[in-house]
Formats: structure tokens, C-alpha cells, sequence
């Protein structure tokens, strides 16, 4: 492994490229691998088992391709496998939480909403989080049941996604929150619906650039950041449709083909 190695980066499926983003605004000198397990998504209706046997299926094909460090761009996978990954391998892993400890600073009416996964608001990771940083806050968690596979089929502008998404915020609403965390990398997307429903009083927060800035931070602290200069060719892997995952990766502009890849 040297400086020049890729960044690994792997999510259920499209979500993750909005961490990709971020790492690629902060770290531009860095190639990457990401890799949609789109087949398989989503992640948070999954037992954790699955969801670690998954992951570590993703990690062997990124250590394959000679991934220096790996970002589990999923807030469920974080959750439920990252411990595993770490303990099994010996790379830095980078993970992504619901940004709780941001919020909780940024709060004037001292409730927050969680927009996440089944998978995510139900681990033990979350409530840890929740416990350390926002004791003293009130948390309203949501489900976002149904949105992943909605986004996962382009329908980030949709008539149901719309009614879907009104339907978690409004109660969240109702209770005064004045900060929304997206816990998901797939809700990204969703912004611009997310801010037809929210009054302008409410901050929408997501991890992608804590997750970019830890990201560099790791590469620094292992002597493995990039400082070649030369513009690095991106991969991008799918194991479901290619022109759905494409359609992210060119609306955030990141230059890159996705190729098809059984896995
Ligand atoms: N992007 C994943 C996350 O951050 C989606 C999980 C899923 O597939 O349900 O949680």
C-alpha cells in the first residue's frame, strides 16, 4: 500500500456518493473506488448479521483492488459492522454516524430531528452517540421506511416520495425541532424536497464532510494522504442498474464511468 492507493468507499447502494463528494472536494488528489451494493439495498430492513457479512463481502473486493483505507459510507453498515471490519483487518476504516453531536450545539429549542434507517436508530451505536453528546436534548427519531428504495429507483423528485417525506417530518414539526439530521447518505438527495416542508428556522445537517474531514485526517495520521498532484481515475462499481447509479454520480458531477460488476 502506498500514497497513491485508492480510497475505498462502499454503501448499499447510491447514498454513499454524497460522502464521495465531499472526500473529492476536500481530497481531490485521491483516487477512488466506490462500490454500490445496490442488489442488495436496503441495508436497514437487514438482520446485523447480514449486514456484516455484506460488508465484509464489499471490504474483500476494495482490499482486492488495493484500497489503502475503506469509508463505510452507511450509517446502518457503520453501525453494524464496523467493529468487525476493524477487529478483521488491518486498514483504517472510516465510518459515518448521524451528525447528533453538531446538532445538539447548534440547538436553540433543544430538539432535534433523526431521520435514519431502522437499522441505524436501533443500534446500539446511535443511542451510545445520542447519550454522549446530546443528554440534555430531545431527540424525535424517524424512520425513513421506504425512502432508500425510492431514491435506489431515481425517485428523488417524485409526487410519493414528497407525501412520504411529509408524512415523517411533519410530526417532527409539530414538536418544535429546530435542527433535522439526515442519518442516512442516501437523504442528501432529498434536500431539495426536504426544504419544500421545512421552514427556513430549521438547519438540515449531514456527516459527509465530518466524514471527508476525518478521512483526511486518518491519511495524514498514516503517512498515506496523496500529495502527488497528478488527477487521479476514478472506479465506480454496480451490482444493479448502471444508468440509475449514473445519473448520481453525473448530477454531483464526479466525473467517473460506472462499470457493471457481479458481486
Ligand atoms: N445509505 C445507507 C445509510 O446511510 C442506506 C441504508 C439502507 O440501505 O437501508 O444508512
Amino acid at each position: 500500500m502506498t500514497t497513491t492507493s485508492p480510497i475505498g468507499i462502499f454503501d448499499s447502494g447510491v447514498g454513499g456518493t454524497t460522502v464521495w463528494k465531499e472526500i473529492s472536494k476536500l481530497l481531490p488528489n485521491e483516487q477512488v473506488i466506490y462500490l454500490a451494493d445496490s442488489k442488495n439495498a436496503p441495508y436497514g430492513d437487514k438482520k446485523p448479521e447480514e449486514i456484516v457479512r455484506l460488508s465484509i463481502k464489499n471490504t474483500e473486493f476494495l482490499l482486492k483492488n488495493s484500497c489503502k483505507t475503506i469509508v463505510v459510507a452507511c450509517n446502518t453498515a457503520t453501525t453494524a459492522a464496523i467493529a468487525t471490519l476493524r477487529q478483521k483487518y488491518d486498514i483504517p476504516f472510516i465510518g459515518i454516524e448521524p451528525a447528533i453531536k453538531p446538532a445538539a450545539s447548534l440547538t436553540d429549542t433543544n430538539r432535534v430531528g433523526v431521520l435514519a434507517t431502522k437499522g441505524t436508530l436501533s443500534s446500539a451505536l446511535f443511542h451510545q452517540t445520542a447519550n454522549l453528546h446530546a443528554k440534555n436534548i430531545e431527540i424525535m427519531e424517524q424512520r425513513g421506511d421506504g425512502l432508500v428504495e425510492l431514491i435506489e429507483s431515481g425517485e428523488t423528485n417524485s409526487e410519493k416520495t414528497f407525501a412520504l417525506l411529509k408524512n415523517y417530518i411533519e410530526p417532527m414539526l409539530e414538536k418544535n425541532i429546530d435542527c433535522l439530521v439526515l442519518g442516512c447518505t442516501h437523504y442528501p438527495y432529498l434536500i431539495p424536497q426536504l426544504k419544500k416542508i421545512l421552514p427556513p428556522s430549521v438547519t438540515i445537517i449531514d456527516s459527509g464532510e465530518a466524514v471527508a474531514r476525518q478521512t483526511k485526517h486518518v491519511l495524514e495520521k498514516s503517512n498515506l494522504l496523496n500529495t502527488s498532484g497528478t488527477k487521479p481515475i476514478n472506479f465506480c462499481y454496480t451490482n444493479y442498474k448502471i444508468h440509475l447509479l449514473q445519473g448520481f454520480i453525473n448530477k454531483l458531477e464526479l466525473n467517473t464511468w460506472v462499470e457493471f460488476l457481479e458481486f
